[in-house]
């Protein structure tokens, strides 16, 4: 049977993926932010609307848009994402709003204005593995995440929505190296913090090219996406679920290991 999805941050990535998995037996609408991508999403035969999730009227707007062309949404796919980092002790407050804002405002100011046509459907959060909060110098990304969980599985409790979190470890997306360009000014403001840094680029750049493949979160969503009642949290990747078995542990404990970690893969750092 046709169903119909809604996915924002479909131009890249793991919403693209989904997107090509979902568009040729449905009815697919695919937001983007930038305008270069509009007729990309129409040729793949989506429904594109534009959503930058910085701007709260686009948002409204996005969701007007949707509401003038379904009366019913089967799956909404929260995806669209970015990673600030930094330092604690140096990253501007405002960095840390912006996260918030693109990573969960505005996914729960778009969920909400869609939920009058969600009656029976289903919400993915893309969230990650950032949620079980155990990772430095990428805090605000890590806190963002956690965060779009307790609000969503919160809202799942009291109203019956289906909603799932989908937490994948490190996916070889061009995320990686978009987080070293968005954080290049907090990059260069860390003296005292140089060598974290330069480890956190280097690993960023691998992991762009090294993750595991973007298809695994594909599958796993159209398998979620199929199930009558999925549960509320999947991990993707054996590092996430390693971080889930971490996050378990005494924080004193956790501390001392991340602490520990990061020495150890700053030392060969030059
Ligand atoms: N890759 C990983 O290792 C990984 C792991 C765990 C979770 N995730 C999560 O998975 C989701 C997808 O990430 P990805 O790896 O597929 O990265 P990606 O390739 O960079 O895709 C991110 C998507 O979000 C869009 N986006 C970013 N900021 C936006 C904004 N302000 N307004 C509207 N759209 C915006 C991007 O648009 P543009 O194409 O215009 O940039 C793109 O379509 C994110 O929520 C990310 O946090 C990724």
């Amino acid at each position: 049977m046709k169903k119909t999805y809604v996915i924002t941050g479909s131009t890249s990535g793991i919403g693209h993926a989904l997107l090509k998995a979902f568009v040729n037996d449905n009815t697919v609408f695919a937001g983007y932010r930038n305008e270069k991508y509009a007729s990309v999403l129409e040729k793949t035969g989506a429904i594109p609307f534009y959503i930058d999730m910085e701007r709260k009227d686009t948002v409204a707007q996005a969701a007007a848009f949707i509401k003038s062309k379904t009366d019913k949404i089967d799956t909404l796919i929260n995806v669209a994402g970015c990673v600030v980092a930094g330092v604690m002790e140096k990253i501007p407050v405002d960095s840390v709003r912006k996260q918030f804002e693109v990573n969960t405002f505005s996914h729960l100011d778009f969920t909400q204005r869609l939920l009058t046509l969600l009656n029976d459907g289903k919400v993915i959060n893309i969230s990650s593995m950032s949620s079980f909060g155990i990772f430095p110098f990428v805090a605000p990304y890590c806190a963002s995440k956690r965060a779009l969980d307790i609000l969503f599985n919160a809202m799942s409790v009291e109203s019956g929505l289906k909603v799932v979190s989908v937490k994948p470890g490190v996916i070889a997306t061009p995320l990686w190296d978009k987080s070293v360009e968005l954080n290049k000014d907090a990059i260069k403001n860390c003296s005292g913090y140089d060598k974290e840094m330069k480890y956190m680029v280097a690993n960023a750049r691998k992991n762009g090219k090294e993750g595991l493949n973007v298809n695994k979160v594909v599958d796993l969503i159209v398998k979620i996406d199929s199930m009558q009642n999925p549960k509320p949290s999947y991990t993707v990747g054996y590092d996430a679920k390693v971080a889930e078995i971490v996050s378990k542990l005494p924080q004193s404990l956790i501390n001392t290991l991340i602490k520990q970690g990061i020495k150890t893969k700053i030392s060969s750092v030059k």
